[in-house]
């Protein structure tokens, strides 16, 4: 059926054999976008296996890549139907859920307005700064005292423990208005299930292609559901405080604007898409979701990298030092005089490569590319790392290297930025970009201003990734000391 649904000119999509029943599952290995990357090799930009029973297409290289999902945008943008996928958020997930058409579309300019409302508009208080970087600035503070008080108590702590918390409640704020502090039980039984679930929604897992496996029980599919429920019924919690408390003339945060929508049954005044309430309200669950866990990754392999390459560090700090000195903080308008440090941003993006493929697509209509003919409703897997490991794009891409991304003049050269790829690209491209980018500066500057990191002598960092949807190192401990004496900061 398949041949016979290729238009004429058309070229089968190329792959490996697969075994009955099993498909390629093997090949995909502990490392699936290692195993896809090398698979790209032999077969090119545009592949197909098999996951169990079911076709996957697995696009790599850059121009394919922006063929597929902007130019062709409108034929890739859709969500498969996994069954991983109808667990989160109750199947109601903006992000996940196979819905793509209007009623996608109408809630994702919900989510985007309503960060923008929440976290780009300025602040009343502060002169030029936006909300989110007022907040920012203030946990990054918080969070450095942490720091400094676990050194004096016990010489050395675990970073991803405390930046997750932080980074929480940064989201936390955009969406409820609510802060936590480091120690509390609540916020961390929240923010420690991400390793878990990002294990579970990875790319490729067997238990969406191969329909057994969902009904063996299973412990980790059992932990998936869990998680799943915990979170849903933690973000319950502020919702249906927000319900009670909402006041159409004083709108809080994004859940209260989320509110403030379903009660008028309509996305905007230019648009007449009716949205259940659940479809809407349920979108904080998604921007809560999205908003920790990419950012602390980011966060905790700058750190690694910062410790594993002093020399770097030193040349960050020496930036800082040069351009803001120790009088002041860093904002977000000094980014553009901060070409080392922003270089450095993407060389940690691009080597850790930490989400390799961006969450699966799926074609919305029959379509070629490339040449080869596509069917409808196929899953597609877009593998991000091949694009940052890509030795026709990068001089040694396992190298880390800020350097590569500076002209000869200290510049950054903004085209090769453009090349690395962490937020996807197109119609799924991540919503919440701009402010991912703004937390990972704002952090990482006002952290390396004021502190250095390092290890202790003859500990070993391991820098090795587990794949999930994001992928983390291991847990480590790193030490840190006072640049200057902490009075020195008149703010
Ligand atoms: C989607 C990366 C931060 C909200 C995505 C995707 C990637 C990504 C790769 C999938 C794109 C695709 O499927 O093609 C990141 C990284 C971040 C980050 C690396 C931080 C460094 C955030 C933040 C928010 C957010 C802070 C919200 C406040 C979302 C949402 C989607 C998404 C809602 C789904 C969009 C859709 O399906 O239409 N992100 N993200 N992300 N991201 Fe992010």
């Amino acid at each position: 059926s398949y041949r016979k649904k290729m238009p004429i000119g058309t070229k089968k999509v190329p792959g490996p054999m697969p075994y009955p029943l099993i498909g390629n599952v093997f090949s995909l290995s502990r490392n699936p976008h290692i195993s896809l990357t090398k698979m790209s090799e032999t077969y090119g930009d545009v592949l197909q296996i098999q996951i169990g029973t079911k076709p996957v297409l697995v696009l790599s290289g850059l121009e394919t890549l922006r063929q597929a999902l902007i130019r062709q945008g409108d034929d890739f943008l859709g969500r498969p139907d996994l069954f991983t996928f109808s667990l989160i958020g109750d199947g109601q997930s903006m992000t996940f859920s196979s819905d793509s058409g209007e009623v996608w579309r109408a809630r994702r300019r919900l989510a985007q307005n309503a960060l923008k409302t929440f976290a780009i508009s300025p602040s009343p208080t502060s002169s030029g700064m936006c909300l989110v970087e007022e907040n920012i600035i203030k946990e990054a503070e918080y969070l450095i005292r942490k720091f400094q008080q676990l050194i004096n108590e016990k010489g050395e702590f675990d970073p991803y423990r405390y930046v997750v918390v932080s980074v929480a409640n940064i989201i936390c704020g955009m969406c409820f208005g609510k802060r936590y502090n480091h120690e509390d039980e609540e916020l961390l039984s929240v923010v420690n299930l991400t390793d878990e679930f990002g294990a579970i929604a990875a790319s490729g897992n067997p238990a969406d292609f191969i329909p057994i496996l969902k009904y063996l029980p299973s412990s980790a599919m059992k932990a998936f559901r869990e998680i799943n429920r915990k979170f849903l019924s933690f973000i319950n919690k502020f919702v249906n405080e927000h319900y009670k408390t909402f006041d159409q003339n004083h709108v809080r945060d994004i859940t209260d604007s989320l509110i403030q929508h379903s009660q008028e049954k309509k996305v905007d005044e230019n648009s007449n898409i009716h949205l259940p309430n659940e479809k809407i309200v349920n979108i904080v669950n998604d921007l809560f979701g999205a908003g920790f866990d990419t950012i602390t990754t980011a966060l905790s392999w700058s750190l690694m990298y910062l410790v594993a390459h002093p020399e770097i560090q030193e040349k960050i700090q020496t930036e800082l030092d040069q351009v803001i000195g120790r009088e002041r903080r860093p904002r977000l308008s000094d980014k553009a005089q901060l070409p080392y440090t922003e270089a450095f941003i993407s060389e940690m993006f691009r080597h850790s490569s930490f989400m390799p493929f961006t969450i699966p697509h799926c074609t919305t209509k029959d379509t070629t590319l490339n040449g080869f003919f596509i069917p409808k409703g196929i899953c597609v897997l877009i593998n991000q790392w091949q694009v940052n490991h890509d030795p026709k794009l990068w001089k040694d891409p396992f190298t880390f290297c800020p350097e590569r991304f500076l002209n000869a003049d200290g510049t950054i050269n903004k085209i090769e930025m453009e090349k690395v790829m962490v937020f996807g690209l197109g119609k799924r491209r991540c919503v919440g970009e701009a402010i991912g980018r703004m937390e990972v500066f704002l952090f990482l500057t006002t952290m390396l201003q004021q502190m250095h990191f390092f290890k202790h002598d003859g500990e070993k960092l391991d820098m090795s990734s587990h794949y999930g949807l994001t992928m983390k190192h291991k847990r480590c401990q790193v030490s840190a000391k006072l640049r200057f004496p902490m009075s020195s900061i008149n703010e």
